[in-house]
């Protein structure tokens, strides 16, 4: 059997991948195992597409992918478990069409974890709790529909729900833009304030939505630095270094059109992969407080980032699932 990805790295963290329900039974189910040792549901497991009436939970994409990692071996990751986007219709709203109170948010929330979690007891290993809290702007917390109903204590709550729930699980604080010195501080800043009140969160998500040209060497090993010192596990969670440059890995925004051609271009390896070198220096360097690293899908035949109108090729796998030159950067130390 050649040698994975994975097993590359066996002596410094689990190599994961972000997986749909169809990948794990097409014909990239043989690529998933033979490079990945863990798995995180790309959609499947977020609070909209599994309860989506109240009380009324659509299970079978993330039990199957939960019985593919277990049957497999895999590592399995939950995410997540309290987040502003892909949440379902129903939760902010009485029967009356009226915002609810703070109170029935953190009821509700409640029961969502309480029914979520222990379903996967011992299977799920660690869950991403609380997904991008943190605003962008210079606001501290994003202004979301679960800040402006609960104020900032929900996401206290969430944890020490989930932790209830499973003690045993690993919890998880996620979030994006984390090697931005402003958003980095205002995340270290919270997740101090809540290990001081004895918050049960074990570690922080570094999502690694990059870019050719972000982050710095200096600023990721700054991140590690800081999160680490606060006691905290890292994983990165959502690895991709997309092509394009700009804005949120240069995504076209409504009625944008695309100033390149959406082509792989000999520039665009060289960049990547010098990108993926170095990143993968980095996490090698820190492995004593790297716990896992995802990918953020398996190969550029399909990236969440060729949404809004462009082509994105952000992974070590091309469009015929083939091994690009990045991944051989990566496996070579
Ligand atoms: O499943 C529905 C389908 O029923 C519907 O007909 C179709 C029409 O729009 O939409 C389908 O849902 C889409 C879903 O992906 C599944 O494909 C949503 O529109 C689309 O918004 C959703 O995008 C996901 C996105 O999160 C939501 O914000 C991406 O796949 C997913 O990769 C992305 O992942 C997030 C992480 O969870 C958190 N961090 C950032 C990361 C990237 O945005």
């Amino acid at each position: 059997k050649s040698k994975g990805l994975k097993d590359y790295y066996n002596n410094y963290f689990p190599i994961g991948v972000a997986v749909t329900p169809n990948d794990i039974r097409g014909n990239e189910k043989s690529l998933i195992l033979e490079h990945f040792n863990s798995i995180t549901a790309e959609n499947a497991m977020k609070m909209g597409p599994l309860q989506p009436g109240e009380n009324k939970y659509f299970w079978s994409n993330a039990d199957s992918i939960v019985e593919f990692g277990v049957k497999n071996k895999l590592k399995v990751r939950g995410h997540c478990l309290v987040w502003h986007t892909q949440t379902p219709r129903w939760l902010f709203k009485d029967s009356a069409g009226k915002t609810i109170s703070k109170e029935v948010l953190l009821t509700r929330i409640k029961n969502h974890i309480n029914t979520v979690v222990p379903r996967y007891k011992g299977k799920i290993y660690a869950w991403d709790v609380v997904n991008e809290v943190i605003a962008d702007d210079t606001s501290y917390f994003r202004k979301s529909p679960l800040y402006n109903i609960a104020g900032e204590d929900f996401v206290e709550q969430a944890f020490r729900y989930a932790h209830a729930a499973d003690p045993k699980a690993i919890l998880f604080y996620n979030d994006y833009n984390t090697e931005t010195p402003a958003k980095r501080d205002k995340i270290f800043k919270m997740l101090k304030g809540l290990l001081a009140k004895g918050v049960p969160i074990h570690g922080v998500g570094l999502q690694a939505h990059w870019s050719i040209n972000n982050p710095s060497r200096e600023e990721l090993e700054k991140s590690i630095e800081m999160f680490s010192s606060l006691g905290l596990q890292i994983q990165f969670t959502e690895l991709d270094i997309s092509v394009y440059t700009g804005r949120q890995g240069g995504q076209l925004i409504a009625g944008e059109k695309a100033k390149e051609p959406a082509v792989f271009t000999p520039e665009m390896e060289q960049k990547q992969l010098e990108k993926y070198k170095m990143i993968f220096d980095v996490f090698r360097k820190h492995k004593k407080h790297i716990t896992g690293v995802t990918f953020w899908n398996l190969s550029d035949k399909y990236t969440w980032l060729d949404g809004r109108g462009r082509k994105n090729f952000p992974l070590l796998f091309d469009t015929e699932l083939k091994p690009k030159k990045a991944y051989y950067e990566v496996i070579k130390f």
